[in-house]
């Protein structure tokens, strides 16, 4: 998604500009720009491709200036190319913009009909024309940008600079998270505090509908009735150190690898000091008041949640129903009394999945998140919001975050399981225990990357891959299927072991690698059956196992990758690891853009 970046300083801001920006390139964008103002004069710099295009050009066009906006842009309206890159500009006004205003062809035409044109396919463009034109009927800035903020429909973040105005941001939000950053002396604007972190740790959200008029000195937020509110300056905990690869080639690479630390703290943010207790933050959950879960998300995330519902219902006894947030929101679902709805997002700002809560909200009795920026919208739209604590996650494609949403969720599970009298004190103590050793485990699985690394290069060769699980597998082969096609670009489905008969049997010949994941559990040999099935006919089986499995799993089957035995119940946590491990290496083989995969950014801040 794009990021905005604004800064109100006592020194050239060029050089700052770029580099809050780089903190913001794990988003994934395709162009960047930045505006700023010298001697009452605006100007801007903008390049496609990586933002190093941007400094080369800011070396040979150098931009002076105490003031400025910055954009990374991923492009909706209009191809990556530098006419379409922000800043936009319209006479006066330079404007940077997240999200997607609904209603740009109808402004245009507005504009059009008093002569003004555009140059560019962007929604964002028509943004500018309209403070522009307001600025040339008399507005002052603070009003021009308000009466064109009243017009826009869809979901900004925004930030407008005008020219002869060198002490002056004012930035706005709908739908598109935005904070306010404070300096001393300087003040700041930012998609999130990742991108601020380097010059303060104090910040300001705003909410839905605040519009914020910044000086070096002053901030006076007002609400969507033009209200003036006052909104809370947080000191937030950001890593602001430069966030690095650590000695890997990639920060997916280093995420993976962050795994077996991050559970593990994970875990001790939720276990007590004899790791025998599980404690929720917040006040008690009565669990025996709850009928039911609706559990939401986008992405990997959705298929934490579809692996929390086996938890839930096997162990807890709880009925859970997932959804897919964007279809959520628009079927409208019933929401019963004595329903707890969850969502799980890793930047919790994903527009979906916060639209969807927003659905929830004073329907379900509570609302739950789990998500790994505490500070984030559906965070702060919650009743209850879990932290994963899995640290900053750079890399497109989700690794430590699902591993660590995972976490908490079987911690969640567990604490309810308990709560309803579930699960004997005998059987708590042996989960709560395995999972403190899973980092452990984890380590010990990480010995045989370079047996993934060797499975991958033949996995590069092929077009397609299926891949296969059964129960609490079936979550993690669509993951698996989601992580090899989104960094790999290699088409790739998952189904359900027993599903293959139905249908997907037919894709199957000795071109389709098949990878299946089972370790040897109470259905292992309904899929060892399914593999027979596939090896019939051909099929290239890529098992996944452990040690009893590889044993018994008979002969013919192509690669095998083993694992370390656990208890079942934490299988998903730990099988996340070779379906990365076997979608990294594939793309490292392939070439692609590991960290940031063409077409994708990290948070889907736009429908
Ligand atoms: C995961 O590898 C993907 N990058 C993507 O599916 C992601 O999980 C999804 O967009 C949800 O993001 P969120 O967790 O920040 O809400």
């Amino acid at each position: 998604m794009c990021g905005i970046v604004g800064v109100l300083g006592q020194h050239e801001v060029a050089p700052i500009l770029v580099e809050a920006l780089k903190r913001l390139e794990y988003r994934g964008y395709d162009s960047a720009g930045i505006a700023t103002i010298e001697n009452g004069k605006l100007d801007r710099r903008r390049a496609v491709g990586k933002l190093v295009n941007l400094s080369d050009l800011l070396v040979h066009e150098p931009l002076a200036g105490k003031i400025g906006i910055g954009h990374t842009r991923w492009a909706t309206h209009g191809a990556p190319n530098v006419a379409n890159a922000h800043p936009h500009r319209a006479g006066k006004v330079a404007v940077v913009h997240n999200g997607i205003i609904e209603n740009y062809r109808e402004l245009r035409s507005d504009l059009a009909a008093e002569g003004i044109g555009h140059e560019t396919d962007t929604d964002t463009e028509t943004v500018a024309l309209l403070a522009d034109h307001y600025l040339a009927q008399g507005l002052a800035p603070v009003d021009a940008a308000r009466a064109t903020i009243a017009r826009l429909e869809g979901a900004y973040a925004l930030c407008f600079l005008f020219d002869g105005e060198p002490d002056l941001l004012i930035a706005a939000r709908k739908g598109s998270p935005l904070a306010v950053g404070h300096g001393i002396g300087e003040m700041y604007v930012g998609s999130d505090a990742i991108a601020l972190a380097p010059m303060t740790d104090r910040v300001t959200y705003l909410e839905e509908g605040d519009m914020a008029v910044i000086t070096r000195t002053s901030l006076l937020i007002t609400d969507h009735t033009h209200t003036p509110v006052n909104r809370e300056a947080r000191t937030i905990e950001v890593d602001n150190t430069r966030v690095d690869k650590a000695g890997h080639k990639h920060f997916m690479a280093k995420e993976i690898a962050e795994q077996p630390a991050v559970i593990g703290g994970a875990l001790g943010h939720y276990l007590s000091e004899d790791g025998r207790q599980i404690t929720l933050p917040g006040e008690e959950i009565d669990f025996k008041k709850i009928n039911r879960f609706t559990m939401v998300a986008c992405g990997t995330a959705y298929y934490a949640c579809l692996t929390a519902k086996y938890w839930f219902e096997q162990i807890a006894g709880l009925p859970v129903e997932v959804d897919i947030a964007s279809e959520f929101r628009y079927r409208e679902p019933p929401v019963t009394p004595g329903t707890v709805a969850l969502f799980v997002s890793q930047s919790g700002e994903t527009a979906d999945t916060l639209a969807a809560l927003r659905y929830c909200s004073g329907r379900a009795d509570a609302i739950l998140s789990v998500v790994n920026v505490p500070e984030s919208s559906i965070a702060r739209e919650s009743d209850l919001a879990l932290p994963i604590h899995a640290g900053v996650e750079i890399g497109v494609a989700s690794t430590k975050a699902f591993t660590c949403q995972l976490t908490v969720l079987l911690l969640l599970a567990l604490k309810a399981a308990q709560a309803r009298g579930r699960i004997s004190d005998d059987r708590l103590a042996d989960l709560l225990s395995a999972l403190r050793a899973l980092p452990a485990t984890l380590n010990t699985a990480m010995e045989s990357n370079e047996d993934f690394r060797t499975a991958a290069r033949l996995l590069s060769a092929s077009d397609n891959a299926l891949f296969l699980g059964r129960g609490l597998m079936y979550p993690l082969a669509l993951e698996g299927a989601l992580k090899l096609k989104e960094i790999s670009y290699i088409h790739a489905e998952a189904y359900p072991s027993g599903e293959l008969k139905h249908g997907p049997i037919a894709l199957i010949d000795e071109t389709m690698p098949v990878i299946v994941l089972a370790p040897c559990d109470s259905l292992f040999d309904k899929t060892v059956s399914n593999m027979q099935e596939v090896m019939a006919r051909g099929g290239q089986i890529m098992l996944i196992s452990d040690a009893k499995g590889a044993a018994d799993a008979g002969a013919g089957v192509w690669q095998t990758l083993t694992m370390p035995t656990v208890d079942p119940i934490l299988s998903p946590i730990l099988y996340a690891l070779p379906v990365q491990l076997l979608a990294y290496h594939t793309a490292v083989a392939k070439g692609t853009d590991v960290d940031q995969p063409r077409n994708l950014a990290k948070s889907v801040t736009v429908e």
